[in-house]
């Protein structure tokens, strides 16, 4: 299925485009309109001449020019007849964002659709979902309204979700830490495109370097087991599992109609084809952004600090997260003690103490970086001191875009922590509160490189 009419469509028609602010259709349409959208965009609505000034078509067949791409949001009763038409009309790719199908029992009404999209070759994505969002292109399907749901920027992760309503809370904390997304699908009953598909397509798409994934079921085992393990092997694929207990199964399958199967061996599934398995949906979001860092040589760390506590909490769960503190080489000590003040503490964790400024943090990264036994680097930085401010983040984001080894930073804090913390993560510097994520979502990084490099995983807690 070639799936590029949905994500680089030259023109849209949204179907179902309403006057009333409060209708799916309305929001859809405007997005498309205020979004940026450089191709045609087609309201179609039989009972009115103009929506937001521009000329409404009764029926994708009344429209002049072609369409690549429709965006459905009538009634279930009326999707078959539209869709038909725009199989009529030659539409490659549509997007029913209607629910009413195999969701709620209407199993004849959702075949109808699957008939109907491939006697006429379209790629369907749904019915029952949130639509899509392509950055680069500016394809905005998703029918909640900007100023609800800010949408991130254009950045490398692509994000696939069963279910919309996760798709857009973690859209929406990619948004709110400046973390770019190239591509978001909601593809809720995947009757026709499923989650093979998708990611066949991203495996191949330049835009996208990073893969994270909410599935409620895979529809063909098989076919998963071989696209995965080859998508998992050219892009990490980051992956959360819903419907694992008896009482999730029973909701996945009123919600996206999903036939959730047994966890442990969707645990299975994703060990052996190294895509790389979270518990929570901040995990989802917190994970996939430290895969945009180099790979780690190996899993030594070097930690660096200017808050004793937090630095032993770190070390902890470096350790049990399977990671190793690293010696540091008698070269980085000795320069180290040469030029940093007697308080503090040569050791790893590197202490730049309390009294820290930002020469200390550019001198210590400069030091681990050019240490062969550090494989990555964990900054600490608490805010909160009266010798750090804003600029600190300068000497962090340019060790990270030299690109040598991961850098990731750990900041603790209320307002003022957060929008430094922003900075960081727009910057590309993957930025966490927690230093029992940051050290897991680094442990993962280190075990993807070591099992696609050498087929040997470092042991996990
Ligand atoms: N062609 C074009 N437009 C049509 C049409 C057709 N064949 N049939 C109806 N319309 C128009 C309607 O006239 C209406 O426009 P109007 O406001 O100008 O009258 C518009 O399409 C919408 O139809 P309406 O009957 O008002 O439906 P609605 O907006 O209340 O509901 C859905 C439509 C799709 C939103 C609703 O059926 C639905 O599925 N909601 C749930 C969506 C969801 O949760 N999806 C999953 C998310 S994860």
């Amino acid at each position: 299925m070639d799936l590029r009419c949905l994500f680089e469509p030259k023109s849209v028609a949204v179907i179902g485009a309403s006057h009333d602010p409060k209708k799916l259709g309305h929001v859809i349409f405007k997005n498309f309109i205020e979004g940026g959208f450089k191709g045609d965009v087609y309201p179609i609505n039989p009972n009115i001449d103009k929506i937001l000034n521009r000329k409404c078509y009764p029926s994708v067949l009344d429209v002049p020019g072609s369409i690549d791409h429709a965006v459905i949001a009538v009634p279930a009763p009326a999707v078959a007849k539209v869709l038909t038409e725009c199989g009529e009309k030659g539409v490659k790719g549509a997007v029913v964002i209607t629910s009413g199908f195999a969701e709620v029992g209407n199993i004849k009404g959702e075949k109808e659709l699957v008939e109907i999209a491939k006697k006429y070759d379209i790629a369907l994505i749904g019915p029952n979902c949130l639509g899509l969002i392509d950055t680069k292109a500016k394809v905005d399907s998703v029918f909640l309204p900007m100023y609800k749901l800010q949408r991130p920027k254009k950045g490398d992760i692509a994000f696939i979700a069963q279910s919309g309503a996760v798709g857009s809370c973690v859209i929406d904390l990619a948004a709110e830490m400046g973390v770019g997304i190239s591509k978001f699908v909601s593809y809720g009953n995947a009757s026709v495109v499923n989650e093979c598909d998708l990611l066949e397509y991203l495996r191949d798409d330049p835009n996208t370097r990073v893969i994270a994934a909410y599935f409620e079921m895979v529809k063909d085992g098989k076919r998963f087991l071989r696209i995965a393990k080859d998508v998992a092997q050219n892009k990490p694929v980051i992956a959360i599992k819903a419907g694992k207990t008896a009482g999730g199964m029973k909701a996945a399958a009123s919600h996206t109609a999903a036939m959730a199967g047994s966890a442990d061996v969707y645990s299975a599934v994703f060990r052996q084809t190294r895509i790389i398995e979270v518990e929570s949906l901040t995990d989802l979001f917190d994970y996939s952004k430290i895969f945009l860092q180099p790979a780690p040589k190996g899993r030594r760390v070097g930690i660096i600090t200017n808050g004793g506590g937090v630095g032993v909490l770190t070390t902890d769960w470096a350790e049990r997260h399977g990671l190793q503190l690293a010696n540091f080489s008698d070269e980085t000590k000795k320069k180290a003690r040469e030029k940093f003040p007697p308080h503090v503490n040569i050791g790893n964790p590197l202490d730049l103490a309390g009294d820290a400024d930002k020469e200390r943090y550019e001198y210590a990264l400069e030091l681990l970086m050019d240490d062969d036994n550090v494989d990555s680097i964990i900054t600490i930085i608490l805010f909160q001191t009266v010798s750090l401010d804003a600029s600190v983040n300068d000497v962090i984001i340019a060790a990270s875009q030299k690109r040598k080894k991961p850098i990731i930073a750990i900041s603790i804090g209320g307002e003022y922590t957060k929008k430094n913390k922003v900075i960081l993560e727009s910057a590309g510097v993957p930025t966490y509160t927690s230093p029992y994520v940051a050290t897991g979502a680094l442990s993962k990084l280190t075990w993807y490189a070591r099992c696609t490099k050498e087929g040997v995983c470092i042991p996990f807690i």
